[in-house]
């Protein structure tokens, strides 16, 4: 079994910033200490930071030149807002990165993507194993949307969604999915899938538009009904294991 070791800057910080060095460098605090006082560490923002600094989340440490990260993963859950992109770089709009700290977006990637439209839960995480299983088709993680439709949902949609639907372009149906009415015009829809605007296609092959998208909820972790649309938090010890 593979240990997880969560670590979230947001819950340890602040922190020394001599302490801080000592356990992501290996070092003692004496160690740590004397290069902080020799210069060969630097702090965004400080001209001449000091052992007993206190550090706060979005400070980047430099030893020699070279980012210093405290040991372990880092696991978080965002809510994406509209009108920005679940990529970790593009020319014209936001990413979900800039929504991050610095010294946490330098290590974190999106697990999924949601669509530029698309607004709700996204998975960022530096554990490359944790996001494949997250988005791997043999782990079938199921993804939880709430969706409003253009037009009325009819029992006849929610069977055929429920049941699977050949979308356009494609040779083999949707699997098997739960599709529940919420109102007249929403429903929820979860999907073990992941194939491309999945959730809009689906209707479109009901002769409906997706007019609105919300990600709840990915396997057992559900957006946390606290954070605004751009915040994130640290995934508990127990969201990660989940997964
Ligand atoms: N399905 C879509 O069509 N869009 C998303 O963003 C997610 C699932």
């Amino acid at each position: 079994m593979s240990v997880i070791m969560v670590v979230s800057l947001e819950t340890v910080l602040p922190m020394r910033l001599d302490y801080f060095l000592a356990h992501s460098a290996g070092l003692t605090r004496k160690e740590a200490k004397k290069l902080i006082s020799g210069g060969a560490v630097t702090v965004a923002d400080e001209a001449k930071p000091k052992a007993n600094l206190q550090l706060r989340p979005d400070q980047v440490v430099m030893l020699h030149g070279e980012v210093v990260q405290l040991p372990g993963h880092r696991y978080l859950m965002l809510h994406k807002p509209v009108d920005v992109v679940c990529s970790t770089d593009d020319p014209e709009h936001r990413t979900v990165l800039d929504l991050l700290p610095a010294v946490l977006r330098a290590q974190v990637h999106p697990a999924g993507r949601l669509d530029r439209d698309t607004t709700g839960l996204v998975l960022l995480t530096s554990d490359g194993q944790w996001s494949h299983r997250l988005t791997s088709p043999n782990h079938a993680c199921g993804k939880c949307y709430r969706v409003t439709c253009a037009d009325p949902v009819s029992d006849e949609d929610l069977q055929a969604l429920a049941d699977g639907i050949l979308l356009r372009g494609e040779d083999s149906p949707t699997l098997p999915a739960l599709a529940e009415r919420v109102n007249t015009h929403t429903l929820r829809l979860t999907i073990t899938e992941g194939r491309y605007h999945q959730v809009k296609r689906m209707l479109a092959a009901r002769g409906n538009k997706v007019v609105g998208l919300h990600r709840e909820q990915i396997g057992d972790i559900v957006l946390d009904a606290d954070l605004a649309p751009g915040e994130f938090r640290a995934l508990t010890e127990e969201e990660v294991a989940g997964i």
